[in-house]
């Protein structure tokens, strides 16, 4: 056993992959956020609903291999001792982030898919535009707009653990994700 990988397991460290899947999912998914919340704020230039659109489908493409990461990973164990209810907490609020990551493009792939449009990345045409279905857009564009509020609660639970950990109960949480 190398001194490295047991300095690791001491430290109870987080693997580069959970690293790099958190930031660059966790940051794109609150920039795609914001475009579509503040959409009428922001200039016509800057042709915001495309970009929602084309930075959602890559988010949901980063979100499913990060998934598939998760599961072959498994979940991240916390770095102190957690009463019985933190430890629940934040489990739940993990998975629900997990969750939103893959609702959140999906319900918007499948509005557009519903409303007869098609799907396309910075031009790329993914898929083509096709007969409108009512049902499908009108259920796809609800869970997209009712999610909003509840997403807003639960990121807004996990930074504030985040910054609790890190700030009040000085444990290092936000360090080990930040790879220190
Ligand atoms: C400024 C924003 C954010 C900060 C400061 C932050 C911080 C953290 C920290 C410190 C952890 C480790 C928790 C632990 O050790 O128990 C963590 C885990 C996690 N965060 Fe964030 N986070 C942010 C944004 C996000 C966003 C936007 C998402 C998803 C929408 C997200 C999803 C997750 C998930 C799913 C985990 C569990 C670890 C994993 O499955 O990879 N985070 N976050
Ligand atoms: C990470 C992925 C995504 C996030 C976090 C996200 C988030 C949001 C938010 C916050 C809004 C504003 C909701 C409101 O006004 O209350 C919105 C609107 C919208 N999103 Fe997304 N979205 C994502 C991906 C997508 C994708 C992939 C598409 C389509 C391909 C899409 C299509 C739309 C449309 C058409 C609206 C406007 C709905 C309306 O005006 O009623 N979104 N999105």
């Amino acid at each position: 056993m190398s001194i490295l990988y047991w300095v690791n397991n001491m430290n109870n460290n987080l693997s580069k992959p959970t690293i790099l899947f958190h930031w660059l999912t966790g940051g794109a998914f609150i920039f795609v956020f914001c475009l579509g919340l503040y959409r009428d704020m922001l200039p016509e230039s800057m042709n915001i609903m495309n970009n929602h659109k084309s930075l959602g489908v890559i988010v949901f493409v980063i979100a499913v291999l990060r998934l598939l990461w998760r599961f072959k990973e498994g979940a991240i164990t916390s770095i102190t001792k957690l009463s019985k209810v933190q430890s629940v907490a934040a489990k739940v609020v993990h998975y629900l982030l997990l969750l939103a990551t893959i609702v959140m493009p999906l319900s918007g792939i499948l509005m557009s898919i519903g409303g007869g449009r098609a799907i396309s990345v910075f031009g790329l045409e993914l898929i083509a535009s096709g007969e409108k279905i009512e049902w499908l857009g009108s259920i796809a564009h609800s869970s997209h707009i009712a999610s909003v509020d509840f997403i807003i609660v639960i990121l807004f639970l996990h930074v504030a653990g985040a910054l609790k950990h890190q700030l009040i109960d000085k444990d290092g949480t936000l360090s080990r994700m930040l790879g220190r």
